[in-house]
C-alpha cells in the first residue's frame, strides 16, 4: 500500500484499489496514462466506482517544462548566441521573459487568479536600423526560450475588409506557431516589426520621416491592433486565405505579451520641435534640405511623450497599451567591431575554409570596415555588406574550383581588395 499524493487514502500498488471512504478521489493523468487507469477503474467493485480522473490540459505541462531562467542568466545567454551590446534594452527584455514565463507558472501551475498578479508585458522598442531589436526578439524567442512566437511585418497587413492580409491572421500564424494547440498559443509572444511604418497620413513628421507613412489602412491596422493589445477574446480565422468565412477560434489575448518594434525615422526631431514650441509658443519650421541624422540616439524620456507619438501619426490609446519604451542605442565602434570579427567574418572564414581557402582579415581591414558601415549608418547591417560585395569576384573565380590556397583582404586606395595566393 502507498498512499496516494496529497490526500490520505491508501492505494493498493497490486490492484489499485482505493481504501478511501471520501466520495470522490481526483486522480492527475497525462493521456497516455489516462487510457490505462480508465481500464482499471472500470473492473469490478463499488469502491472504484467513486475514482474520478482528470485529465491534466496540455498546456499545464507545456508551461511546466517551460525552463525558468533568471534575467541575468538570459542577458548571457542572449551574448552567447552573438548579441552584442545595447546593454540597457537587453536587461529590460531579459527581465520582461522571464517575468512573462513566471507569470504564467503562476496561472497555470499554481492556479492563482491573473488579477492578484501583474498584467502580462507589451513593450514597444524603438531605435535606429539595423541596431538589434528584431534580432533580439528572433535570439530569444526562436533560440532561447521555447514559447510559441511570432514575427509579423506589419506593413502586409491592412483592416479587415481592405485588401492585404488581415490583421486577426497575425493571431492565427501564433496559432499555427504553437502547432495548433491555442491555450498554448495564447500564452505566446507576438513581434509587431516595422510598427512605425502603421504612422497614418495625420501624421506631421517630416523630414527622414516623410514619404514612409501610410494613409488610411494604417489608421485602420492599428484600431484593430488596440482590441488585440488588450486584454479581450479575439475570433480568430483559422485558415489565412479565407479568413472572412472560415472557422474561427476565440483566443483570449490576456497572456499574450506584445513587442512592437519601429526604427521612428524623424521622431527625434519631432520630439525636439514638440519641446520648443511649447516653450516658445511659436512653430518653429526645419531648416530648408534639413535631413535628419538615421543612427540617433533616443532619450527615455523622449520616447515615453505620447503626445509625439500622435503627431507622428499614431493613435494615443494604441501607445497607451504599451507598458514599457525600450530605446535602443546605435551601434558604436567596440560593439560594431566585436559583431564583425565574432558573427560576420568567422561565418565567412568558415565558408572558405569548406571551399578550401584560409580567408585572412587584419585589425587594419577590420576597422576600415567598421567605420565605413558607422558613415552608412546602417548599424550592423552594413558590416555584412560591406564584406559581401568585397569577397563576391574572389568566391565566384574559386569556389568549387578544386584549387586551394590563402586569400587576403586588403585596403589600397581607400577600397578592399582581395589576394589570393595558391
Ligand atoms: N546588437 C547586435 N548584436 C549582434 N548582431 C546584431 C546586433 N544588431 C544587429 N545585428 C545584426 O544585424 C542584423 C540586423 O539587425 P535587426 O534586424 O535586429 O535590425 P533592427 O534593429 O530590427 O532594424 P530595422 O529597424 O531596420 O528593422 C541582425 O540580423 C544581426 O545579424
Ligand atoms: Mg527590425
Amino acid at each position: 500500500m502507498s498512499k496516494f499524493p496529497g490526500t490520505d487514502e491508501q492505494v493498493c500498488s497490486f490492484c489499485h484499489e482505493y481504501t478511501a471512504s471520501s466520495s470522490e478521489i481526483k486522480l492527475i493523468a497525462c493521456d497516455r496514462c489516462e487510457e490505462a487507469l480508465r481500464g482499471i477503474t472500470k473492473v469490478g467493485g463499488t469502491k472504484h466506482k467513486s475514482v474520478k480522473i482528470i485529465t491534466e490540459p496540455k498546456v499545464v505541462k507545456k508551461v511546466a517544462s517551460l525552463p525558468l531562467i533568471s534575467p541575468r542568466k538570459i542577458f548571457e545567454l542572449l551574448e552567447k548566441q552573438g548579441y552584442r551590446g545595447q546593454d540597457v534594452a537587453r536587461k529590460a527584455v531579459s527581465l520582461m521573459a522571464y517575468r512573462h514565463i513566471k507569470r504564467l507558472k503562476r496561472i497555470y501551475m499554481h492556479k492563482m487568479d491573473r488579477k492578484a498578479l501583474s498584467s502580462k508585458f507589451n513593450y514597444l522598442f524603438i531605435g535606429p536600423t539595423g541596431c538589434g531589436k528584431t534580432y533580439m526578439v528572433e535570439l530569444l524567442f526562436n533560440k532561447i526560450l521555447r514559447l510559441p512566437n511570432i514575427i509579423v511585418d506589419i506593413t502586409t497587413f491592412s483592416e479587415t475588409g481592405y485588401i492585404g492580409e488581415d490583421v486577426t491572421t497575425i493571431l492565427t500564424r501564433l496559432i499555427n506557431a504553437a502547432d495548433g494547440d491555442h491555450q498554448w498559443a495564447s500564452c505566446g509572444i507576438v513581434c509587431i516589426d516595422e510598427f512605425d511604418k502603421l504612422a497614418t497620413s495625420r501624421s506631421n513628421a517630416r523630414f527622414s520621416g516623410e514619404g514612409t507613412t501610410k494613409d488610411v489602412s494604417g489608421l485602420g491596422v492599428q484600431r484593430e491592433l488596440l482590441k488585440m493589445l488588450e486584454s479581450t477574446e479575439i475570433l480568430v480565422p483559422l485558415d489565412y486565405g479565407y479568413s472572412a468565412y472560415g472557422e474561427k477560434v476565440a483566443l483570449p489575448t490576456v497572456d499574450i505579451s506584445f513587442l512592437a518594434c519601429g526604427a521612428f525615422s524623424g521622431f527625434k526631431e519631432l520630439s525636439f520641435l514638440k519641446s520648443d514650441t511649447s516653450k516658445m509658443g511659436l512653430i518653429k519650421a526645419p531648416k530648408p534640405g534639413f535631413k535628419e541624422k538615421i543612427a540617433v540616439m533616443f532619450e527615455e524620456t523622449e520616447i515615453e511623450n505620447i503626445e509625439v507619438f500622435q503627431s507622428y501619426g499614431f493613435l494615443p490609446e494604441l501607445l497607451g497599451r504599451f507598458t514599457r519604451f525600450i530605446p535602443f542605442e546605435p551601434l558604436d565602434e567596440k560593439t560594431l567591431k566585436s559583431i564583425l570579427q565574432d558573427n560576420v567574418i568567422s561565418k565567412f572564414q568558415e565558408e572558405f575554409f569548406d571551399e578550401g581557402f584560409e580567408l585572412i582579415i587584419k585589425d587594419d581591414v577590420i576597422d576600415y570596415i567598421v567605420s565605413k558601415s558607422i558613415k552608412r549608418q546602417t548599424g550592423a547591417r552594413g558590416l555584412n555588406s560591406i564584406l559581401t560585395k568585397c569577397l563576391e569576384e574572389i568566391a565566384y573565380d574559386n569556389f568549387f574550383s578544386g584549387k586551394q590556397g590563402k586569400i587576403y583582404v586588403r585596403i589600397e586606395d581607400d577600397k578592399l581588395v582581395t589576394k589570393i595566393k595558391a
